[in-house]
C-alpha cells in the first residue's frame, strides 16, 4: 500500500519514519512517499495539511484522505469537489487535546487573576491591588465542544470554574459532564449572556462564517473576556476590536484569525488588551498523530470504518 505524506512544514522523514515503525508493528506492508517531492506519484492514502490543489486532483486511486490537524475547513470543500467519494478523516486528539487545555487553562487563570489591568498597571508603574471576583461566579462557556472543546472544558472544569458549553445541536454526548448546562446554537444569546470567558473552538462551517459579530459578542456581560482557538473566521474581527476599544470586553487572547499569518498592519497586533499568538494553540505531533494514522488504516484494511469520518453535509 502507498501513503503520500503532504505536509510542507514538517521534514518528510520525520513522518517516514514514524509511519513505517507503527506499519511495522501493526504487521502492515506500507510505502511512503514525500508528495511534494515527487508529485506524480499515485497513491492509495494521503495524509495531507492544506495540499496544493493539482496535486490532489491528480491522485486518482485514493481510498481514504487523513487530514493532519483537528480541523479540516481548508481540506473538506476541495476533496468533496475533485473526489466525491474520498472519505476525509481528521485527527482525533492525537495530543493535541492536552496542549489544548493548557492554552485555555492559561487564558482563563490570566482573565480570571486580571493580568490584563496588572499589565497596563505595571506600564503606569501604578501600584494597584485589584479585587478578584468569587470564583464561583467567573463562569468560562464552551462555544464548540468537540475534542477539543471538551479536553479544555474538562481542564477548566477540574480547576473549579464553573463550565457551561454551546454546541451546534445542544445534545448530550458521551463525555459531556451533565452538570454542565448545554445550549443549541438556536440558544447562543443565552449562553452568551451567561458567559465570563468565551472559549470558541468551533469548526468553520457555512454555519459558523461571521457567527460573533458585534450584535453577538454585545451578548456577553460587560469585562467579559474571549478565547478563539478554533479558526479566525468564525470571529468577526473589526467588530471584535471595536468591543474591545470600547471597554466592553476586557480581553482577547486569539491564536487564530481570519488571514494568518495576521498581517502586520493588523490593530489587533497593538492593542494592549489583546494577545496574539501564531496558530500554536495545539500543535500536531507527528508520533500520536502517525501511530493514529496507521491503526485508522489498519481498520479500513480490515474493512471498517474508522473514527474521525468528517460528515461532508456539515463540514466537520
Ligand atoms: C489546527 O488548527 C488543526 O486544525 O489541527
Amino acid at each position: 500500500m502507498k501513503l503520500a505524506v503532504w505536509d510542507p512544514g514538517e521534514p518528510f522523514r520525520r513522518w517516514r519514519d514514524a509511519l513505517v515503525q507503527h506499519a511495522l508493528e501493526l504487521g502492515l506492508a506500507v510505502e511512503v512517499v514525500d508528495a511534494v517531492a515527487d508529485p506524480d506519484a499515485q497513491s492509495d492514502f494521503a495524509l495531507v495539511w492544506k495540499p496544493q490543489r493539482d496535486w490532489l486532483q491528480g491522485q486518482l486511486g485514493l481510498r481514504a484522505v487523513f487530514n493532519l490537524g483537528a480541523g479540516v475547513d481548508a481540506i473538506a470543500p476541495l476533496l468533496q469537489q475533485l473526489h466525491p467519494g474520498v472519505p476525509l478523516i481528521r485527527l482525533e486528539d492525537a495530543g493535541m487535546g492536552r496542549q489544548m487545555a493548557d492554552y485555555v487553562a492559561e487564558g482563563v487563570l490570566h482573565a480570571y487573576r486580571r493580568m490584563a489591568d496588572y499589565a497596563e498597571s505595571q506600564a503606569q508603574q501604578r501600584w494597584e491591588p485589584l479585587p478578584l471576583a468569587p470564583r464561583s461566579s467567573f463562569t468560562v462557556g464552551f462555544l464548540g465542544l468537540g475534542q477539543m472543546g471538551l479536553a479544555a472544558a474538562r481542564r477548566v472544569a477540574a480547576m473549579d470554574f464553573p463550565v457551561l458549553a454551546c454546541t451546534r445541536t445542544g445534545q448530550a454526548r458521551h463525555g459531556i459532564d451533565p452538570a454542565w448546562p448545554l445550549f443549541g446554537l438556536d440558544r447562543l444569546d443565552e449562553f452568551l449572556a451567561q458567559t465570563r470567558v468565551l472559549v470558541v473552538l468551533l469548526p468553520l462551517t457555512d454555519d459558523t462564517r461571521g457567527l460573533l459579530d458585534y450584535a453577538a459578542l454585545s451578548q456577553l456581560p460587560a469585562g467579559a473576556h474571549l478565547i478563539n482557538a478554533g479558526r479566525g473566521a468564525v470571529i468577526d474581527q473589526a467588530d471584535l476590536l471595536e468591543l474591545l476599544q470600547s471597554g466592553r470586553l476586557a480581553s482577547a487572547l486569539l491564536d487564530v484569525f481570519a488571514a494568518e499569518p495576521l498581517p502586520p498592519d493588523d490593530p489587533l497586533w497593538r492593542h494592549p488588551r489583546v494577545r496574539v499568538t501564531p496558530h500554536v494553540a495545539a500543535q500536531t505531533l507527528v508520533g500520536p498523530s502517525a501511530a493514529q494514522v496507521m491503526r485508522k488504516i489498519a481498520a479500513i484494511e480490515r474493512g471498517d470504518i474508522p473514527g474521525g469520518v468528517v460528515d461532508m453535509r456539515l463540514g466537520y
